[in-house]
């Protein structure tokens, strides 16, 4: 299993009876955290991902975590988020990751949000998801 950014930046993901291990590839920022957290054992996931910031590393941490654990649910799942800009939710999605964590920081950077206003509600649940 692997949770994949900006088609760079990657984690790996492996999972046997003692925990999760992880291992990842791309910028420094994110190996080193990955490499700092090792391998986690299934009873303190939680406790893991509690100490997290909302840094990529962290927030690609995070989604390794419960993708291993089965607990991730992204709230919007079609293809295309912003249908007056045709911005795909992908695109909304890394830019919360890289940093973007506002609707207004997003609707700047990508368009969402700001012609009619219908998507506002999707890019502020993934932001919450996101950073909660
Ligand atoms: S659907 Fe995104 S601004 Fe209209």
């Amino acid at each position: 299993m692997r949770v994949t950014w900006r088609q760079v930046d990657f984690i790996d993901i492996e999972k046997d009876e003692q925990g999760i291990s992880l291992s990842a590839s791309g910028c420094h920022p994110l190996e080193e955290a990955v490499s700092r957290i090792g391998k986690v054992p299934y009873h303190q996931v939680d406790q893991v991902i509690q100490g997290l910031g909302h840094e990529h590393q962290d927030i690609l941490i995070k989604e390794a975590l419960l993708k291993a654990t089965d607990n991730w649910q992204f709230p919007y799942t079609e293809e295309e988020l912003c249908h007056c800009r045709m911005i795909p939710a992908k695109v909304v999605d890394e830019a919360i990751i890289g940093g973007l964590h506002t609707a207004q920081e997003v609707g700047r950077f990508c368009s969402a949000g700001i012609t009619c206003g219908n998507c506002g509600p999707d890019v502020q649940a993934i932001i919450d998801y996101r950073l909660k």
